[in-house]
Formats: C-alpha cells, structure tokens, sequence
C-alpha cells in the first residue's frame, strides 16, 4: 500500500497544527519532519522541539530525517520527543550500524538514507537492520527542487536487491515527487513517498493530496 509522507518543510509554520489536519485529510498517513543543521546540507529547518509541538496535535507516525552531522547525539533527544522513525544518512555516519542500533534501542523505527550521489551498495551491509530505506531523488537541503531521473533505477536497483537478499525494509523517496513523476517512482517499488510543494498550498492542501493519492494508487 502506497503511501504519502506529507513534508512540513512546504507548510505555513504559522498554522502548523491546522497544516498536518489538512494534508491528514487529503489521505496523508505519514508526516515527515526535515531535520537540518546548517552543515551537512546549506540550510537550517527545526529539531526535538518541533517533533515535541506535532506531537499532541496528530496520531500519525512522525518520521523524522535527519540531515544533521553527528545525529547520534539527538537520538535520545528525538525519543524524548515523540518521534516514531528516524532516518540517517548514509554519508554522515561513521559507524551506521550502530546508529542505526542506537535508533531501535530508543523504541523508534531505524531508517537509512542515501543521497543521489551515493552508490545503492553502500548501505548493502545494513539492510537487514532497517524498517526503511529513504532514497533522496533530489540533493538534500530545500523543498521545491526537481526530481532526479536517475532515481528511478536506484530505486529499482533497490528493489531488486531486497527481493535477492529476502527483506523486506520498505522504500521511501525524497525531492521533486509530485503529481507528475508519482507514478514512475511508484512503478520502480517506492511505496513511502514524500512530497512537500506538491501538497501544501493555501487554500489547495486536501485537493492536492487526494490528487496526490490518486495517481500514486492508480
Ligand atoms: C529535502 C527534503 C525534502 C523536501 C521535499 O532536503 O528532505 O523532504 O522537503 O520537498 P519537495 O516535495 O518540495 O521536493
Ligand atoms: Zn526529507
């Protein structure tokens, strides 16, 4: 079952707690809590106190991605919040295996992220410890950039290397999905699709991710 991962990053920070109802709604079932630090990617968003703020207003799983140098030293700070997944790049972690560890040890759902330029291989070694893979199809940092094309045979090559090795972690794409590449990313096995832009937009978040839905289920 396809499902969308809502991005707060597109929404009005105003009117957050109404923002996550509407997209909730439009069929949202995931929100997705971009978490940046200014270092590993050129841009600075929200941590442990945004997750704390979402908490009370919805049910649905808060996924938090990190795009944070040293994300094990917020692991404990993320649980404390409410977070109910979090992903870690690939690129960032020293020792991924125990990150990824450290993640299940604090109750939440451990998932590892790769960014377009990094090789599908790398992360062969901990994939039978995740609950997700997230596969960034933009360079992370901002909202509202275009999908990149390669994507969808990373996305495939993952696939395949799920059915050969008999897990099954479940795949999310990240960047530029939106009512127009939805279908190819979901044809190529992501079943976790993040949007952002797509959805928020005054006046248009329910239509938009009831449209989102649309597609992606056809
Ligand atoms: C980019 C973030 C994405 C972003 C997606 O670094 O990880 O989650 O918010 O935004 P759109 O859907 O606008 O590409
Ligand atoms: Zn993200």
């Amino acid at each position: 079952m396809v499902e969308l991962a809502f991005s707060i990053l597109a929404s009005d920070f105003a009117h957050l707690a109404d923002e996550v109802a509407l997209a909730e709604r439009g069929g949202g079932t995931i929100v997705h809590v971009d978490v940046m630090d200014g270092h590993f990617v050129p841009n600075i968003t929200f941590g442990p106190p945004m997750v704390k703020a979402l908490r009370p207003v919805t049910k649905l799983p808060l996924d938090c991605h990190l795009m944070i140098e040293d994300p094990d030293q917020f692991i404990p700070a993320f649980a404390e919040a409410g977070a109910d997944m979090i992903s870690v790049h690939q690129e960032v972690c020293r020792h991924l295996n125990r990150t990824l560890q450290h993640i299940a040890d604090h109750k939440m759902l451990p998932g590892v992220v790769i960014c377009p330029a990094t090789p599908v291989e790398a992360i062969i070694e901990v994939l039978p410890m995740v609950h997700y893979v997230l596969v960034m199809s933009v360079n992370p940092g901002f909202g509202g950039q275009k999908f990149l094309p390669r994507s969808i045979e990373r996305i495939r090559q993952l696939a395949t290397i799920r059915d050969e090795m008999g897990l099954n972690f479940r795949i999310e794409v990240d960047g530029g999905v939106a009512h127009d590449t939805v279908a190819s990313v979901v044809e190529a096995g992501a079943e976790m699709l993040v949007a952002g832009s797509a959805i928020f937009q005054p006046g248009k978040t329910e239509a938009n991710a009831e449209d989102f839905l649309r597609v992606a289920r056809a």
